[in-house]
């Protein structure tokens, strides 16, 4: 296909999968509105429907909570696809939604659509940035009261879906801890729409609902969820995501925050990139995540250790490290950045996110690199993301070693990905 079908595919991609300002990730296997998902579509639809990118975050915003977080599920129109639905969430919102967060994508996206906007000359887009923005700002509150009460300028996961990154070895050891009892009945649905062996094991959704059974149990209470959590991981790719995002709320606070507001995203930028940096490990050339149960570092090779990048400014050392390890994490691949590097006795080239290529991830690496002046390894991750869609299609995630497309398809972050990323060609 030319780029240019290829871009009009893409839009119809998007526009199938919108339920109504809304779009779900793809139809039957996640059929409502996810957090960070929404988040990367808004800013593929920025690039030629500025007016639909803020309605994305817009109804995304429909559920947030009045303590600030905004959940990684709301459950716009009922569905009997997906498990878990709203029932075993048994949360209180007034739109059903789940009872845990995902990744703040959305102030990165906020400024994006911003300035998109600007660019177009929409009439109405400062009122709605700053709607936005406010709700953007309650958010990194809540993430910083509810997810760093001891002050470590790192926020933690309490549950791997929080992460985005599921099934990640990443968590393998603090997520053995974790008990496979549960008090909800398991009904998978996932496994009837996408192969058995490209999505978590049973053993991990056991473990999975367990911790939701323990949460619900706090009544989704954020101080009492932090007390009795057995699973309380210090997340990199969380913080770094949460430190971009707060530098993209600073430049708006410039024309949408008050001198109060301002000091504050100073503060919050400050703490998280300092908690951050204490995450680097020369050893290893990448950032680490950090076990609150166990105190250990998480040395498991992921694509997290490498997303600090979006929010780091790093030395000279620092730099060359950091690419010769994605060099040789790419070395021998047919697509790159794997989510689990080949060298790892846990790398399974099909299984979600212990291997297989996530475009969503390559373009937060790229732009990394390219903030720390690796200019031509950003493009080259660039490059290879938009090659393996053109030749694999718009599905969820490419198997690293041959490029194949796996997971769902039809997929609304990668055909955003491909708008993105191949309009910097
Ligand atoms: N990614 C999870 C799932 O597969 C939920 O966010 O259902």
């Amino acid at each position: 296909m030319t780029t240019l079908r290829m871009e009009e595919a893409a839009h119809a991609i998007l526009a199938r999968n919108d339920r109504g300002g809304y779009t779900v990730p793809t139809d039957r296997l996640y059929p409502f509105q996810w957090n960070w998902d929404s988040a990367f579509v808004a800013m593929g639809f920025a690039t030629f429907d500025v007016d639909r990118a803020y309605r994305e975050l817009e109804r995304l915003v429909e559920g947030q909570w009045d303590d600030g977080m905004i959940p990684h599920i709301v459950f716009h129109a009922p569905s009997d696809t997906y498990f878990p639905g709203p029932d075993v969430w048994g949360t209180r919102h007034r739109v059903p939604t789940s009872g845990i967060t995902q990744p703040p994508v959305f102030g990165m996206a906020l400024r994006h659509v911003h300035e998109a906007a600007l660019t177009s000359g929409m009439a109405d887009a400062e009122a709605r940035t700053k709607a936005l923005f406010q709700a953007a700002l309650r958010s990194h509150r809540w993430w910083l009261d509810a997810r760093d009460p001891e002050g470590l300028g790192l926020v933690s996961i309490l549950h791997p879906w929080e992460s985005g990154s599921d099934n990640s070895p990443a968590w393998d050891e603090a997520l053995a801890r974790v008990p496979t009892t549960t008090t909800t009945a398991i009904r998978r649905k996932d496994t009837g729409h996408v192969d058995a062996s490209m999505r978590p094991r049973d053993e991990d959704y056991q473990r999975f609902i367990h911790l939701v059974d323990v949460y619900r149990d706090c009544d989704w209470d954020p101080k009492r969820q932090w007390k009795k959590a057995p699973f309380k991981v210090a997340d990199v790719q969380m913080t770094a995501i949460l430190a971009r995002a707060t530098a993209d709320l600073t430049h708006l606070a410039e024309a949408f925050g008050t001198e109060e507001d301002r000091t504050e995203l100073a503060q919050m930028r400050r703490r998280l990139g300092d908690g951050l940096a204490r995450r680097w490990r020369p050893h290893l050339s990448r950032f680490v995540s950090l076990d609150l149960i166990s105190g250990a570092d998480i040395e498991a090779p992921t694509q997290a250790g490498f997303i600090p990048l979006v929010a780091l400014t790093l030395d000279d050392a620092q730099r060359s490290a950091v690419t010769a390890e994605i060099g040789r994490w790419l070395d021998g691949m047919a697509v790159g950045v794997p989510s689990t590097p080949a060298f790892s006795l846990a790398f399974e080239p099909k299984r979600y996110w212990r291997g297989p290529v996530w475009a969503v991830i390559n373009w937060l690496i790229a732009d990394g690199l390219r903030l720390n002046g690796a200019e031509d390894l950003a493009r080259r991750i660039e490059q290879s993301t938009v090659r393996a869609i053109e030749n694999a299609g718009f599905c969820e995630y490419f198997d690293p070693t041959t490029g194949e497309g796996l997971g769902g398809d039809t997929f609304s972050w990668t055909a955003a990905a491909y708008l993105v990323l191949g309009g910097r060609q």
